[in-house]
């Protein structure tokens, strides 16, 4: 890259439209009494891109997630959310910074119906984030049918509405990520965490899940970090991949770059194989059959 290039470079990520730092982890530690999650994991998410994180289990990936969403506060290091120090936010603070996630393990009312969950996440959302997001309804009721407009959208989006009315509890698995996504998407973030949002599932929900992902992306503008075993699924959607093990980030780079990094091989194949422990294979899922997908790989 010319000198010319390298200005430009600079002033398009000083402007926030290519590249820029969005989320950043600075040599977080995190230890539960004397188990250690993260050992210095430092890790920059890019503006607009899909971020993977993988490792093999226990290696601090759900760890790190719930330090960046600011439900485990971490031991030390920093975290920073658009350059600001966002290391000692509460979970609501940060959901109101346009940060939204899904669980590992669902976190749904299972007793509620698909839309109260929606209208729930809209609701918490808008009654913590009423002042600083500079939104300001009139009334409560136009409040109410804003909330609707922004919910049937996402219905429509995830086309749940076949199950709208369903008890959360009685649905398949693969529906409730479904609707745990919903939830995160009622919330209109930017930033969207999801761990392991298609374990679980079967080839074609696993199908239906990664044009979902790549949707939000690209339609929404929405920038994403993804928590994935399927590796077919990481390699095919990535922007990049950071692969932890033993709380340590041991490789980062484009998913062709990873895949290729001895310690990254060494770490999912140097040991016995596990019954969720991925492979760098490509995964039986026929990504192919997605056009995004393919123009994208
Ligand atoms: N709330 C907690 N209390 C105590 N230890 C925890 C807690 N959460 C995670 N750990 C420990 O931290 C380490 C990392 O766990 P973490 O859940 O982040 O791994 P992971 O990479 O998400 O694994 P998996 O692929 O199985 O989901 C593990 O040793 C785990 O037992
Ligand atoms: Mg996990």
């Amino acid at each position: 890259m010319g000198e010319h290039g390298e200005v430009q470079a600079v002033l398009q990520r000083a402007n926030g439209q290519v590249g820029s730092i969005q989320l950043e982890a600075q040599d977080v530690h995190l230890r539960f009494g004397g188990v250690v999650a993260l050992a210095g994991v430092s890790l920059g998410v890019h503006q607009g891109e899909i971020a993977a994180i993988i490792g093999p289990n226990g290696a601090g990936k759900t760890s790190l997630l719930n330090a960046f969403s600011g439900l485990y506060p971490i031991t030390s290091g920093r975290l920073l959310y658009d350059g600001h120090d966002v290391t000692r936010l509460k979970p609501h603070q940060i959901a109101r910074l346009g940060v939204a996630r899904t669980f590992q393990n669902i976190e749904l009312f299972k007793g509620m119906s698909v839309l109260d969950n929606l209208m729930l996440g809209r609701h918490i959302h808008l009654k913590s984030g009423l002042l600083s997001s500079g939104l300001y309804w009139g009334a409560a009721r136009r409040e109410e049918v804003a909330n609707r407009e922004i919910i049937e959208d996402v219905i429509d989006f995830l086309e749940i509405e076949a199950i709208r009315k369903r008890t959360v509890g009685t649905l398949a698995y693969g529906l409730q990520k479904r609707v745990e996504l919903g939830r995160a998407l009622a919330m209109q973030p930017r930033l969207l965490l999801l761990d392991e949002p298609m374990a679980g599932m079967n080839a074609e929900e696993k199908e239906d899940m990664a044009r979902f992902v790549l949707d939000i992306h690209e339609e929404r503008n929405v920038t994403i970090v993804l928590i994935e075993h399927d590796m077919g699924v990481v390699m095919d959607i990535s922007d990049h991949v950071a692969v932890l093990n033993f709380g340590r980030r041991i490789g980062y780079g484009t998913p062709d770059e990873v895949r290729r990094d001895p310690d990254v091989i060494q770490a999912y194949l140097g040991e016995e194989t596990e019954p969720r422990k991925a492979t760098l294979e490509p995964s039986a899922v026929d990504h192919a059959a997605d056009p995004r997908a393919r123009a994208r790989g």
